[in-house]
């Protein structure tokens, strides 16, 4: 039986064990997918004992992502673009790394949600790894513009320089909260970590455009505080970030196995058990 894990610190919240084995049963893959709890210390150390045991690859999550990404061997073009690994891969020429929360996020996007995001405004709130790992994903929907907004303006402005020369068509920019008033965008998407403190980002009013959809990375029973303040500020629509773990994990997968699982049963019987508590 091929084995695979999820490895981070901490780990026994992690979703990922049973959305991998409602993928393997799905697609009848012999394959077994544990949690591993690493020590802060001891991430490298951790991934060569289950390599050794046989491991074909792993889910990389807090706080190991950047480790992981000095780790591999050789990286996709996307967790190059992230500077974050999420997903590990072993063979026999080494490790490669791969970041697939930002295709994620764009699948659930437009697949799940049908928001289309090709020629439209979109705002991205957060300048950490969160946003650095959409970006790429975001900008090859081609949206007419892409505006980072971050607390700190200067991280935002570091993060749109980095990604000027892929941006395309796109009008990439840069700025802190306050200087978003008077703007509207078709699409705001949540990327900082104010929900962890159960806050929303401080932003001006107004920022929804007719129709506009409202997106939380975060997720959990019931609206995000981001999730909330956008409907009292005009969101059409608004969803949380279930989706976008559900459909990452379903990139690993494919990445690992070279065929793609349904996402939508899963990610319903996810929602299933999150409404229920
Ligand atoms: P992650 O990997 O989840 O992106 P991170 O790299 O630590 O985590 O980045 C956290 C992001 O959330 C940053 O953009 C941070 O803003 P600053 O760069 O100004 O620190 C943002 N953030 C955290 N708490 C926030 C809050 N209460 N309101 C608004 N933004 C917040």
């Amino acid at each position: 039986m091929d084995r695979y894990a999820v490895i981070g610190h901490p780990i026994a919240h992690s979703k990922s064990p049973q959305i991998h084995a409602a993928f393997a049963r799905q697609t009848a893959q012999d394959l077994c997918y544990d949690a591993i709890l690493a020590p802060l210390d001891g991430f490298a150390a951790t991934v060569a004992d289950f390599r050794k045991a046989g491991g074909r690859g792993m889910n990389v999550t807090v706080p190991f992502k950047l480790e992981a990404f000095a780790l591999a061997d050789r990286l996709t073009p996307r967790a190059q673009a992230a500077g974050a690994v999420n997903t590990l891969a072993f063979g026999g020429d080494g490790i490669l790394g791969d970041n697939t929360d930002g295709a994620g996020l764009v699948r659930d996007l437009t697949i799940n949600l049908g928001c289309t995001l090709t020629g439209r405004r979109v705002l991205l709130l957060g300048a950490g790894g969160a946003a650095r790992g959409a970006l790429l994903p975001l900008l090859a929907e081609k949206p007419a513009v892409l505006a980072i907004a971050n607390r700190t303006a200067g991280k935002a402005a570091a993060l749109a320089t980095a990604f000027l020369s892929g941006a395309g068509e796109t009008q990439l920019s840069a700025c802190g909260f306050d200087a978003l008033a008077g703007r509207h965008f078709d699409l705001v998407i949540n990327a900082t970590a104010a929900s962890l403190a159960d806050e929303a980002p401080p932003l001006p009013p107004g920022l929804y455009a007719g129709g506009a959809f409202a997106y939380d990375m975060m997720y959990g029973r019931g609206d995000t505080p981001f999730m909330a303040a956008a409907r009292a500020d005009g969101a059409v629509r608004v969803a949380d970030g279930l989706g976008m773990l559900v459909e990452q994990a379903a990139e690993s997968f494919t990445l690992w196995r070279g065929l793609r699982p349904d996402s939508a049963t899963v990610l319903a019987e996810l929602r299933r058990q999150l409404d229920a508590g």
